[in-house]
């Protein structure tokens, strides 16, 4: 049943540019309208709603924070983004016209559920993002956009990850078009950047043999960090968490905007630093993250450097180039994850722990 893999996360690693493209598939009608799969909320329902809160756990909530730049960018709808577990616990401001979005691999994390529930004593509309047809979070929503990823074993989160992306940017570009501040062309401009995402996913896939070297050479490496800007802030948290999860190794992310506040105190001799650049096309942010790799490669740090293709402003300062396929930058994150799951996949592996069940951890924690 792991198709001729070792570990079910290796499987569900491979399978990645299938589940985007399933997610996507017939998402608009013709009409371009969304069809989402369970819905209880008019287009009414969606144009009075002046405020976005996501709740999430765990790597769902890395989604939330991806997701907060292309909603309030294509919707212009003010985004907040929330651990389900503090949510309901700081008297959040929500009444009918907030939207409160859960998203949810599993659909029976019992944080998002009481949040979730927490947000509908309040009259929120609620619409859950979710893997898993039937379960309670999305019973108990307004309205459902499941992912299409299949069933993830795996622990860690993986394919779910890129798909509830995909999920996010859809109901963004919706709320955006029910609103009228993007129209049909832009839409299927952006459609169709989505729609390359298989390809480029699968692209990455194909080179990622010297990523598995190299976590075998820094098998015995205390700690690892990772930066990034914008939507490779969460990229960064992600890769971290990916390696804390299943290497059980010490890793932090950190924007990178930040380092001068504090984390640049950590830079040591041989410390590797994951460094997720934006695209050349953001100007401004590319250059300051090739002074951040300057600034951190100057104190000694091993630069491990994911850039796109074409790119080599990087290059002198970069111990480890990780080449990403050419993506707008809000699709960033979906190249941008695939190298660091695969390194703390085989740093895990490296390390003799169990990839699919690493100790401590439940694929779905039905406990709050
Ligand atoms: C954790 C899992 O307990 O729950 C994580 O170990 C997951 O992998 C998190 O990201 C949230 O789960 P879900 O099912 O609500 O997305």
């Amino acid at each position: 049943e792991k198709g001729g893999y070792d570990y079910f996360m290796l499987k569900e690693i491979a399978e990645q540019p299938k589940a985007i493209a399933d997610t996507l598939l017939g998402r608009f009608t013709p009409e371009g309208r969304l069809h989402l799969d369970e819905m209880r909320l008019s287009d009414d329902d969606l144009r009075e709603v002046d405020k976005i809160i996501i709740i999430a756990c765990g790597t769902s909530f890395h989604v939330g924070l991806i997701a907060k730049y292309a909603i309030e960018h294509w919707t212009r709808i003010p985004c907040e983004v929330e651990l389900a577990s503090e949510f309901r616990y700081r008297d959040p401001i929500v009444d009918r016209s907030t939207m409160v979005i859960a998203i949810s691999q599993s659909g029976e994390t019992m944080d998002t559920l009481m949040a979730l529930r927490h947000a509908r004593e309040q009259k929120a509309k609620v619409l859950a993002i979710c893997n898993t047809n039937g379960s309670t979070i999305p019973r108990e929503s307004d309205a459902v956009l499941y992912t299409y990823a299949g069933p993830e074993i795996a622990v860690a989160s993986t394919k779910a990850f890129l798909t509830q992306i995909v999920a996010t940017y859809v109901i963004a570009l919706y709320l955006a078009q029910v609103r009228g501040i993007k129209y049909g062309d832009e839409i299927t401009a952006i459609l169709a950047d989505l729609e390359k995402t298989p390809a480029a996913v699968a692209k990455v896939l194909e080179s990622v043999e010297p990523v598995r070297q190299l976590a075998r050479e820094l098998k015995d490496a205390k700690s690892v960090l990772f930066i990034g800007r914008h939507v490779g802030y969460p990229v960064a948290l992600e890769g971290a968490l990916k390696l804390k999860e299943l290497a059980y190794m010490h890793a932090e992310g950190f924007a990178a905007g930040e380092l001068k506040h504090g984390p640049i105190a950590l830079i040591e001799e041989g410390l590797p630093v994951f460094v997720v650049v934006p695209p050349k096309g953001r100007d401004v942010l590319h250059d300051k993250m090739v002074s951040n790799i300057q600034e951190i490669r100057a104190r000694g740090a091993r630069t491990i450097v994911l850039v796109e293709e074409g790119d080599h402003s990087v290059d002198p300062y970069a111990d480890h180039v990780i080449r990403l396929p050419k993506v707008p930058t809000l699709l960033q994150p979906l190249v941008a994850t695939v190298p660091l799951q695969v390194f703390s996949c085989e740093m895990a592996t490296a390390k003799g722990h169990d990839v699919d069940q690493p100790r401590n951890l439940a694929k779905s924690v039905t406990v709050e």
